[in-house]
């Protein structure tokens, strides 16, 4: 029997999943993405050579791996090819590589109107969201008017769906939003011309994952957005629309939950988030934006500067118990070179009371309780051995690893694939497990 490890993020995003999925892709033969959509934005930097996917999972640049869309995913056929022509233009066959589960929700030009609709209609209240469509594909996957992939083995009957579907999305873009409507018969259109390219993929994943898995192949699930960004356990409503957290990789997948040897949850050495919503160790002045300027915090989907922040245990705590975590990869460390002083909160204060895990609803008012340590002035930057690393980095890193009640099994010192520390092999030590 193979091994399966769940990689998910940790925090609101952008932990540097891509990297790390890429890193462990060399052990694996399946890598499979199970939730969201064309919202993530995924780095792989090999030899100072830099890739930012969406969709594709992080395993495609390596020859032997091959690469799943699960049916928790919601599909835009257009981002989709749009990747895809990219990877072929790099050299790399990703069509051959890839398979799609037929059970995959499309997400179609409309959802963007609405997203982008909605997001306006806020105003200030704004979600932030990437206005990709996430939210209102699966609105519609909830609602069980939404079209999926096997729905286009059948041309007439996709027609009729589609017609019935647009015709209620357009009737609240015209005359609720007072917005542009999607036109049926391009929409139509355009989606079956892509069809063509897109249905050779479609595949029974749950039937290929288990085979694979029953032979002795590793499978690697890698998750896209983050733990706080839950739609259940996030920072509601200040979230996005899918669940991000580990039983999501069995629900989006079809592998059922108790084949999951080990999950890793990926932290970085601070805090970001993009978009709007509590992130109570947020740092709005000069100090934020050393941090942005450091680590280069902008989106690898939208571009938009992220809000940076110290590392939060009490966040982090909370996501180590929702996902079960095995193990933390804590990334960008490098970041941190050079500062003073570095800070952890450990504990939020509401209403007079020190708390040391989040509340629903409180996130927006607590204040947070800090433990400070001294810095390093060493670069740690491309360091690949825990014991070279400054011993103030190495305090740094045992407190975090205390506070969270997990163990660190790596640390990432610079965006490249090989700029990583492994303590611990997450595939073999799920064998022992
Ligand atoms: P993901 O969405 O979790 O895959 O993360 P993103 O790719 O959106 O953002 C992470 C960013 O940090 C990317 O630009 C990575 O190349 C970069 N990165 C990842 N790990 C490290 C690291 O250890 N040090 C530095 N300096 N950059 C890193
Ligand atoms: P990766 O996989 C960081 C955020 C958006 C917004 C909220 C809802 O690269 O870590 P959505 O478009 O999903 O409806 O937006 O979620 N968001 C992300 N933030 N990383 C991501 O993906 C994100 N995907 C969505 O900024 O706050
Ligand atoms: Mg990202």
């Amino acid at each position: 029997m193979g091994n399966t490890i769940v990689v998910i993020g940790a925090q609101w995003g952008d932990e540097g999943k891509g990297k790390i999925v890429d890193l462990l892709a060399e052990q694996v033969q399946a890598v499979v993405r199970f939730q969201g959509g064309h919202n993530a934005g995924h780095t792989l930097v090999i030899d100072g050579e830099e890739t930012i996917l969406h969709l594709v999972p992080s395993g495609i640049l390596h020859k032997g791996v091959r690469c799943f869309i699960g049916n928790g995913v919601v599909l835009s056929p257009r981002a989709l090819l749009d990747e895809i022509n990219m990877l072929e233009r790099k050299g790399i066959p990703a069509q051959d590589k890839l398979h799609v589960s037929e059970g995959c929700v499309l997400l179609l030009p409309h959802h963007i109107l609405l997203d982008h609709a909605r997001e306006q209609a806020r105003g200030a209240a704004a979600i932030g969201t990437t206005g990709r469509g996430i939210g209102p594909a699966y609105e519609d996957k909830v609602a069980r008017r939404a079209l999926r992939l096997c729905d286009l083995a059948d041309r007439d009957a996709f027609a009729d769906k589609l017609k019935e579907t647009l015709d209620l999305h357009n009737f609240m873009l015209k005359n609720y939003y007072r917005s542009d409507t999607a036109d049926y018969a391009q929409t139509l259109d355009e989606i079956l011309g892509l069809a063509e390219q897109i249905s050779p993929m479609a595949a029974d994943v749950t039937g290929m994952l288990y085979e694979i898995r029953q032979s002795g192949g590793n499978i690697l699930f890698e998750g896209a957005q983050g733990t706080l960004l839950d739609v259940d356990h996030g920072t509601y409503p200040f979230v996005t629309s899918s669940n991000t957290t580990t039983g999501s990789a069995a629900t989006g997948s079809g592998v059922a939950p108790g084949n999951f040897d080990y999950v890793l949850g990926i932290t970085k050495a601070y805090t970001t988030r993009v978009g709007s919503g509590p992130f109570p160790t947020e740092l709005t002045g000069t100090d934020g934006a050393l941090l942005r300027e450091k680590g280069q915090e902008f989106g690898a989907t939208t571009g938009r500067p992220r809000r940076c922040g110290w590392f939060d245990a009490v966040a982090s705590k909370r996501s180590v118990q929702l996902n079960g975590l095995s193990g933390i990869c804590i990334t960008k460390l490098d970041v941190l070179d050079g500062l003073d002083r570095v800070k952890i909160c450990s504990g939020y204060r509401v209403n007079g009371k020190t708390r040391t895990v989040p509340v629903a609803g409180e996130m927006e008012h607590c204040e947070p309780v800090y433990e400070e340590m001294p810095g390093w002035q060493d670069v740690t930057r491309g360091m690949t051995d825990f014991s070279a690393l400054p011993a103030n980095a190495r305090a740094y890193l045992k407190r975090i690893e205390d506070l969270c009640e997990a163990p660190i099994a790596m640390v990432s010192t610079g965006p490249d694939r090989s700029e990583t520390i492994m303590m611990e092999n997450p595939l073999v030590q799920s064998i022992t497990n």
